[in-house]
C-alpha cells in the first residue's frame, strides 16, 4: 500500500470486469486501480483509456510482478483463473477470484496451495453471498433461529438463457450450467447451512436443448462469440450428501421447457425456514404459522463484495469466502459431473 491506498490490477478486462469489479473498485475510497491485463491488447487498451488507468499490459506475468500492485481481481474465463491465482500469490499479491475457483479440483488444490504458502488474502467471488436476502438468512441463522438446518433447495432454471461465447466450451470453461450458475446457488445454499463438510454427491446431466435460435430472450454474452465451441451439458439435478446428515438437492439449467423460475435458495431448518428471491421466513409461533418478509435495501451485491475484499485486505482478516471454500464447492461441481458421467453416487 501507498499513502494508505490499495492498489489493485485487474486480469481479465471483459465482461465482468467492465460491468461489474472495475465500477465496484471505483466506488471504494482510498482504492485505486492502477493496471489492467488482458489477452486483447485492443481491448485492454481501451479500458485503460477509459478509466485513466496508469499501466496495461497482455502479460498476466507483467502484471502480477508490477511493485504498483498490491492486490488483483481475476475476471478471466476459468481456463486462466488457476494460472493467475498461482502467479499472483507466488508474487504476494492479494487476490480476488470469480467463480468458480478453477476448472478441477486439482487446480483449486493449485490455488489453494499457493494461497496458504504465500500467506495472501484469497477470496473468492461467491457475490451471493453479498445480496441483501442473503445476509438476512445467514443473520438469522447465526442467531439459531431456524434450528437444526437439515436440508437445502438450491434451483437455478432458465427457459433460454445459455451464455454465448466460451462458457459452452469445456476446455475455457470446464463444464456446462453447474459449473456456471449452479456454483452460486450450490454455494450460498451449502454457506446459508453453515459449510457442513460434503461427503457425496449423486446427479444427472442433460443435453437436450444445446444450441438454439430462440428469438426474443436475453443471454450473457461474452466478449468474444467469434467461433464459438458447445461441447457442455444444458441440465443437471442431484443430490449432496453431508458429514453432519444434511443435503441439499438442486436443479440448474441453462435452458429447459419449463416457466423462467430464475435463482433461489431454499433453506429448512427444525424452527424454521427461509428462502431467497423473494426473501421469505417460515416460521411458527403460539402454534401459528408465520410467513414474514423483512424489510431490506436494494444493494448492489458487487459492490457489497468488492467492500468486503477492500476491509479484509485493510484490516488483514479473513474474508468470509477463502479459498478453502473455492475448494470444497470445486469438489462438489466436479463431483457432480463425475457422478452423473459414471450414473451412480459418488464419495467426494
Ligand atoms: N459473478 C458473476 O455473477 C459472474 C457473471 C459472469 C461471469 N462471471 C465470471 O467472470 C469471469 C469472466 O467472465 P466474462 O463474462 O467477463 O467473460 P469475458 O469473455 O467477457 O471476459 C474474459 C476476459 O478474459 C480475457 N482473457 C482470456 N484469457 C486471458 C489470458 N490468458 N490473459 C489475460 N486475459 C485473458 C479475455 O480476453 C476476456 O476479455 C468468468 O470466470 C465467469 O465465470 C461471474
Amino acid at each position: 500500500m501507498k499513502n494508505g491506498k490499495i492498489r489493485i490490477g485487474i486480469i481479465g478486462t471483459g465482461n465482468i470486469a467492465q460491468n461489474a469489479h472495475i465500477p465496484s473498485f471505483l466506488k471504494q475510497e482510498d482504492v485505486e486501480i492502477v493496471a489492467v491485463c488482458d489477452a486483447n491488447e485492443a481491448r485492454v487498451k481501451e479500458v485503460a483509456e477509459k478509466y485513466s488507468i496508469r499501466y496495461y499490459t497482455t502479460k498476466i506475468e507483467d502484471l502480477v510482478s508490477m511493485d504498483e500492485v498490491d492486490a488483483v481481481s481475476i475476471c478471466t474465463s476459468n481456463n486462466m483463473h488457476m494460472v493467475a491465482a498461482v502467479a499472483a500469490a507466488n508474487a504476494g499479491k492479494h487476490i480476488l477470484c470469480e467463480k468458480p475457483m478453477a476448472m478441477n479440483v486439482s487446480q483449486a488444490e493449485a490455488m489453494l496451495k499457493a494461497a496458504k504458502e504465500n500467506n495472501i488474502i484469497f477470496m473468492m467471488g461467491f457475490v451471493n453471498r453479498f445480496r441483501a436476502d442473503s445476509k438476512v438468512i445467514k443473520a438469522f441463522y447465526d442467531a439459531g433461529r431456524f434450528g437444526e438446518v437439515y436440508y437445502a433447495r438450491a434451483v437455478w432454471l432458465r427457459r433460454r438463457g445459455t451464455p454465448l461465447g466460451w462458457f459452452t466450451d469445456s476446455s475455457k470453461s470446464g463444464g456446462g450450467p453447474v459449473i456456471d450458475i449452479g456454483v452460486h446457488i450450490i454455494d450460498l445454499a451449502w454457506y446459508l447451512m453453515g459449510k457442513p463438510k460434503p461427503i457425496s454427491v449423486s446427479s444427472v446431466t442433460y443435453s437436450k436443448i444445446g444450441n438454439y435460435k430462440t428469438k426474443g430472450v436475453s443471454r450473457w454474452v461474452a466478449y468474444d462469440t467469434d467461433n464459438i465451441v458447445f461441447d457442455t451439458k444444458d441440465s443437471a439435478a442431484g443430490l449432496i450428501r453431508f458429514e453432519n446428515g444434511a443435503s441439499i438437492s438442486f436443479d440448474v439449467s441453462w435452458a429447459i421447457n419449463s416457466k423462467n423460475v430464475g435463482s433461489h435458495v431454499q433453506i429448512f431448518g427444525s424452527k424454521a425456514g427461509a428462502r431467497t428471491n423473494p426473501l421469505e421466513i417460515y416460521d411458527e409461533q403460539e402454534n401459528y404459522l408465520i410467513d414474514s418478509t423483512p424489510i431490506i435495501n436494494d444493494e448492489n451485491p458487487f459492490d457489497n463484495e468488492i467492500a468486503h475484499f477492500v476491509e479484509c485486505i485493510r484490516e488483514n482478516k479473513q474474508p468470509i469466502c477463502p479459498a478453502e471454500d473455492g475448494y470444497y464447492i470445486q469438489k462438489i461441481l466436479n463431483g457432480i459431473y463425475d457422478s452423473a458421467k459414471l450414473g451412480k453416487e459418488i464419495t467426494l
